[in-house]
């Protein structure tokens, strides 16, 4: 690959197309802005935060093959970079055979759009370490399957992400609730679940791993400083970078990510999700994309995840070292609302080692992300200690409560 570097919205523009235009999308589209490429973005409603920042904005519904192989072929851009997972994979499948480039690949957002996919090659294809699992689509045959795997086990349809529609079952009176939730639950209407066996770990990490174009054109993996993060209710709520480890659960984790970025191939960054206890490691899933506990990165890292992903898709060295340790707090709304208003924004920023990225989202609903305080600190403690307060100093609130 020798990459090309040309003049936005020039008929040579070197030209990108996001599917997907959420946060993560916006840092990525950032980057790829600061490199002079052309960046359309893509979503299922006007004003995404991807879009703010993007040269051109398209609404489709990116789950129609039809209109979005439409908006490819109209475009006709250099790379295709999904961002989320609930997109017309098969069409993606389709274009790449016809010559379109897609991040990483097609057939990767393909396994990794259902946990199906990804599982069955992590554990069965690659035999690397996962938590017992069984897939069921009717009531009866996941209430068999919880009661072969065990209690604690976890219950998430297949298709879903966020911690949409998934339970931890304690016991064989939670099974009805956990069928109901998974069913109203999940991304698409489908009643196929995983029934996972709970994993009692210490600690969980995202394993940032890169693949980028290395030196006579080879591919190369690297690795960021493993991330911790605390999940509530199957969604992130803080991170923090590094996450210490034992030199061998160190060596374990970067071997699993290694095997399974290398299986999945294409550039661009993974997230690789794991669960450690003492030196054991056990594969979770990877999304072939930034993560979203990888925000950390824009506090800590000369490169931030958004940075490494732009860099690696098109065809340019990357570089993973840290310079601070850095955590990061997420900014939640607590009821649905019309274009919020953010308070508490000066009294957070106030705090030394801070910074703030507010979405932009035109939209709240309960629980939704707004926005992230990031936070540097001499210990992962202070980090997550001033990231947690100066997050809990900003409040979404509607537009008319903020004067
Ligand atoms: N088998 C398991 N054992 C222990 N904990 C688990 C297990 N499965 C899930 N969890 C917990 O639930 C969290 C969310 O699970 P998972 O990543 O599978 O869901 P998700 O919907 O894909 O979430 P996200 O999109 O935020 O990554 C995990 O990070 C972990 O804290
Ligand atoms: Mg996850």
């Amino acid at each position: 690959m020798n990459p090309v570097f040309t003049t936005p919205l020039s008929p040579q523009a070197k030209k990108v197309l996001m599917l997907g235009s959420g946060e993560l999308g916006k840092e990525v589209v950032i980057s790829l802005q600061r490199l002079g490429v052309e960046v359309h973005a893509a979503d299922r409603y006007d004003h995404a935060p991807a879009m703010q920042v993007a040269h051109a904005a398209h609404v489709l519904d990116m789950t129609d093959a039809a209109a979005l192989t439409q908006l490819i072929e109209t475009i006709q851009p250099d790379l295709v970079v999904p961002e989320i997972e609930a997109i017309a994979t098969e069409a993606l499948v389709t274009l790449e055979a016809a010559g379109v480039q897609i991040i990483p690949t097609a057939e990767a957002t393909l396994l990794t759009m259902n946990r199906r996919g990804i599982r069955t090659l992590a554990a069965e294809e690659l035999g690397l370490p996962t938590s017992n699992y069984r897939f069921a689509d009717c009531y009866q045959s996941m209430k068999d399957a919880c009661l072969e795997v065990g209690f604690p086990c976890f219950v998430k349809p297949v298709m879903s992400s966020s911690g949409k529609g998934q339970s931890r079952l304690l016991s064989d009176t939670d099974i009805d609730l956990a069928w109901e939730v998974a069913s109203s639950g999940g991304r698409v209407k489908t009643s196929e679940v995983i029934v996972e066996a709970g994993i009692d770990f210490d600690y969980e990490i995202t394993l940032i791993t890169v693949r980028a174009v290395g030196a006579h054109e080879t591919v190369e993996t690297h690795f960021c400083d493993p991330i911790g993060h605390r999940q509530e209710g199957g969604d992130y709520v803080e991170s923090w970078q590094p996450m210490p480890m034992s030199e061998a659960a160190l060596g374990e984790a970067q071997r699993i990510a290694k095997a399974v970025t290398d299986r999945i191939m294409g550039f661009g960054v993974f997230g690789v999700e794991l669960f450690v206890k003492g030196d054991r490691v056990w594969f979770s899933e990877v999304s072939p994309r930034p993560h979203d506990t990888g925000l950390t990165t824009l506090a800590t890292q000369f490169q931030s995840q958004f940075e490494l992903h732009a860099r690696a898709i098109l065809g340019l060295a990357v570089d993973t070292s840290r310079h601070s340790i850095g955590a990061s707090a997420v900014i939640k709304a607590d009821q649905a609302m019309q274009s919020p208003s953010f308070t508490g924004v000066q009294a957070a920023l106030s705090t030394p080692n801070t910074d703030l990225r507010l979405f932009g989202k035109p939209e709240a609903h309960l629980g939704r992300r707004m926005g992230v305080v990031l936070a540097r600190g001499e210990t992962i403690d202070r980090a997550r200690q001033t990231a947690s307060k100066a997050a809990s100093l900003i409040q979404v609130v509607p537009a008319d409560a903020a004067q």
